[in-house]
């Protein structure tokens, strides 16, 4: 196992019932400003359960942060913030709402420009304060340091991480998402997947924690993922996929292990290009990798299909080749797309991937070895 340091202060606050609890993890007399998305919080009452647990507190509202959250949009937060003085965020929603929090938090006490910590890495020195309630189990934002904004002027989708910006506390309650649409469904558990195999899927460094660890997330996502479909309402289900995602990328699974993440990188171009969700755009890209990199990958892929799959049998390339199908199966079940062609894209798609990681000199992969030449050819894999 690599060396490694652990750090996670987030307190979860999991179950029903638990946006009440909001009351008691606030600083009595801090200005805090709620942020929030474009409105499933009116439909489905959260807005009424967040506002009625606000009762009391001295608080402003700031709404319209969109999915794959823009720079624009979070720098008008920046300022409503220095204009009316707010010293706590409250970020209500999903992966979106949450790093546009973080980024907010962070930009409103930056001196200088704030989009240098993603293009020139500068660090975060300071951050407002932020807590999140939950409504949207996906990115595992609610439990760690990371953010990832796009900015629409340069057409980029780029993350950053730091200590500061790790929330005081996540409310989790698993009955705010009866509400989501199906798609969001299919995209929390998909995503979630993929950040466990961003996190598994490399080479053997004798980790047994880590690795089952892994495959218990993987197994409950691909399970429970099933089950949602045909069960919506199931509490337990609800339950298992949100605590299943918050682990998923909270930290722990990637401790002392080499680390991909180029889906990841390569997916925030189609975003950026053709709008596509976040989730859609690993479904796409995840099998190419695999298939691209099953020499570097072996190990892993065939522990995978022994053991998410039950493939014991056959040879090497047989068992490889049947377990990138089995992972494309289950997304595809899900729901998901795993073509480009499918989703109406061909060769030009190539090239909304490849862009970015050429202009960012990015060599992706847990080997460093993906530049923009093999992105193209995992591309070509997925048309
Ligand atoms: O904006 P509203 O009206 O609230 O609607 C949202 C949005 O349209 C809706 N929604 C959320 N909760 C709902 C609901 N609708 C009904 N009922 C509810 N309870 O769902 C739509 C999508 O929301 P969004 O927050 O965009 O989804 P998700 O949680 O998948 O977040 C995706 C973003 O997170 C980033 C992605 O890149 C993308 O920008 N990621 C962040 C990570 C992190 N911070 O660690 C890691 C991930 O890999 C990911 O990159
Ligand atoms: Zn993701």
């Amino acid at each position: 196992m690599n060396n490694f340091e652990f750090y996670n202060p987030v307190k979860i606050i999991f179950g029903k019932g638990t946006i009440a609890k909001l009351r008691e993890q606030l600083p009595r007399n801090a200005r805090i400003l709620m942020v929030y998305g474009g409105g499933s919080i009116h439909r489905n009452g959260i807005y009424k359960q967040v506002t009625d647990a606000l009762n009391g507190f001295q608080y402003g509202e700031f709404s319209g942060i969109e999915p794959n959250p823009h720079y624009e949009t979070c720098m008008k937060a920046v300022d409503k913030v220095h204009k009316e003085g707010f010293d706590f965020l409250l970020a209500v929603g999903g992966g979106s709402v949450i790093d546009a929090t973080k980024f907010i938090a962070a930009a409103a006490l930056c001196d200088g420009e704030p989009w240098d910590f993603f293009i020139r890495k500068k660090p975060v020195e300071k951050a407002l304060p932020l807590g999140v309630i939950l409504t949207l189990p996906a990115t595992g934002s609610e439990m760690n340091e990371r953010s990832i904004i796009s900015r629409v002027e340069t057409n980029q989708k780029l993350g950053l991480h730091s200590q500061k910006l790790y929330p005081k506390f996540s409310i989790l309650d698993p009955e705010t998402s009866y509400s989501l649409p199906k798609r969001q469904i299919a995209n929390g558990v998909v995503d979630a997947f993929i950040h466990v195999v961003e996190q598994y899927l490399t080479y053997p460094v004798d980790s047994p924690v880590q690795d089952y660890y892994a495959e218990g997330l993987m197994r409950t996502l691909i399970d429970e993922g099933r089950k949602v479909l045909l069960y919506p309402n199931d509490y337990n289900v609800r339950a298992n996929l949100m605590w299943a995602a918050t682990n998923a990328l909270n930290g722990l699974i990637g401790c002392g292990v080499p680390q991909d993440w180029s889906s990841h990188r390569m997916g925030y171009g189609l975003t950026t290009e053709y709008g596509m969700d976040h989730a859609q755009t690993l479904a796409i890209i995840l099998p190419g990798v695999m298939e691209f990199k099953k020499k570097e990958k072996e190990q892993k892929i065939l522990r995978m299909g022994n053991v998410l799959f039950n493939i014991h049998e056959g040879s090497v390339d047989e068992r490889i080749a049947r377990t990138i199908g089995e992972v494309e199966r289950f997304f595809r079940h899900m729901g998901l797309k795993t073509r480009l062609s499918e989703v109406g894209l061909g060769e030009e798609a190539i090239e909304a991937v490849a862009m970015p990681i050429e202009k960012m000199q990015w060599k992706l992969g847990e080997n460093e070895n993906i530049t923009a030449e093999e992105a193209r050819k995992i591309l070509r894999l997925r048309l």
